[in-house]
């Protein structure tokens, strides 16, 4: 439905030319999710912007449903632009707009009627949950309301593809989560396909069917998210991937242990005490080590555990962690729930484990 071939963008700045991309080529299938993902500057959002013309590449071809992009004349390409929404990091809402004006708007363009477009706003309202909201302005939504907004946006026209920028970076990660689910219904009940860009492999990883590492304006490594994690081949991808170990074991954790699992983080030279026998004799708890890890940073070794306590006695449990507290150990209680396995990554970075 979508192929990008041997596609380069660059850019003339005073300091000279950047390559933002270089010859970067793909295949998008219909009711895919394909991930771009890589650094800051790896090119993604230059390249996603080539797909809808939004950026004009320098050489290459963009073919959409069979039509190159690359030779629409300029109304050619706003009819085929309608058939691919776009949503974005900070949602690009009209502030002075409602919800149902935001929506319609797009439907406007297109001379729809009025009985039409009440019928359509009301149906994509439906679609992600947020018909309550229809006479709201932005300022009155969560982030994450907005991007529903945003959706129900890009889908109005019935668009074929769907592309977002980081449409989950803005969130908290339970947010993100509800997005990406809706972001996963949209593909499985309008059979449309996406292209999605991230930097968090998590994010990729939850709903991505295939993923493409982008590095330095090209893809380095392209696979199906299984055959990536299982193989990794190039040490980007590697790197991108090994940051989310020690999380995993956390958030599989979370769906066995149903209550009392903590995540303690700490530094220094709290790596080296037997700070869980400590606490077994000093608190009379049962504890038990669940996983655990150190990680060596350039100049600190930051270590982590995940812990359970027998004890039924919330008292008890908390006397035990305002103990750990004060020997300045980080905290986090592990909810057994659907937004935890962002929950444990975000904590991770928290307490600096990676
Ligand atoms: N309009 C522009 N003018 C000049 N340089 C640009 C322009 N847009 C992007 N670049 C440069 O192109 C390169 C790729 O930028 P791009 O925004 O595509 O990266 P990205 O992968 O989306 O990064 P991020 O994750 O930070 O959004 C960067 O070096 C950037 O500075
Ligand atoms: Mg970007």
């Amino acid at each position: 439905m979508l192929e990008l071939r041997e596609i380069n963008k660059s850019f003339q700045t005073p300091e000279g030319d950047i390559e933002a991309v270089k010859n970067v080529s793909f295949r998008v299938e219909p009711g895919e999710i394909y991930g771009l993902i890589g650094l800051s500057g790896a090119g993604k959002s230059t390249l996603i912007r080539c797909i809808n013309m939004l950026e004009r590449p320098d050489s290459g071809k963009v073919f959409f449903e069979g039509v190159d992009l690359t030779l629409l004349s300029p109304p050619e390409l706003r009819a085929k632009r309608q058939q691919i929404g776009m949503i974005f990091q900070h949602f690009n809402l009209f502030a002075q707009k409602t919800v149902r004006d935001n929506i319609s708007y797009p439907l406007e363009l297109q001379g729809k009627s009025k009985a039409e477009i009440a019928h359509r706003v009301e149906e994509l309202l439906g679609f992600v949950e947020l018909s309550d909201k229809v006479k709201a302005y932005p300022s009155e939504l969560s982030g994450g309301q907005k991007q529903r907004v945003a959706i129900a946006r890009a889908l109005a026209t019935s668009p074929k593809l769907l592309l977002s920028d980081e449409g989950t970076s803005a969130l908290d990660p339970a947010t993100s989560i509800l997005i990406l689910d809706l972001l996963r219904k949209t593909v499985d009940e309008l059979k449309i396909s996406i292209v999605m860009i991230t930097h968090q492999m998590e994010v990729a990883r939850r709903i991505c069917d295939r993923i493409a590492v982008m590095e330095d304006g090209q893809i380095i490594e392209e696979n199906t998210v299984r055959e990536l994690f299982l193989e990794p081949k190039h040490p980007r991808t590697v790197a991108l991937i090994r940051s989310l170990d020690e999380e995993r074991p956390l958030s599989q954790l979370g769906a066995f242990v149903k209550a009392n699992v903590y995540r303690l983080g700490f530094s220094g030279s709290e790596v080296a005490r037997p700070l869980i026998s400590e606490l077994s004799r000093k608190f009379e708890l049962d504890i038990n080590l669940l996983a655990g890890d150190i990680n060596i940073l350039q100049d600190e070794q930051l270590g982590w555990l995940a812990v359970s306590f027998s004890e039924e006695d919330p008292a008890k449990i908390a006397e035990a962690l305002a103990y750990l507290r004060s020997m300045n150990v980080h905290i986090k209680k592990i909810e057994a729930e659907d937004g935890e396995e962002l929950l444990a990554s975000q904590t991770n970075s928290i307490v600096g484990g990676r």
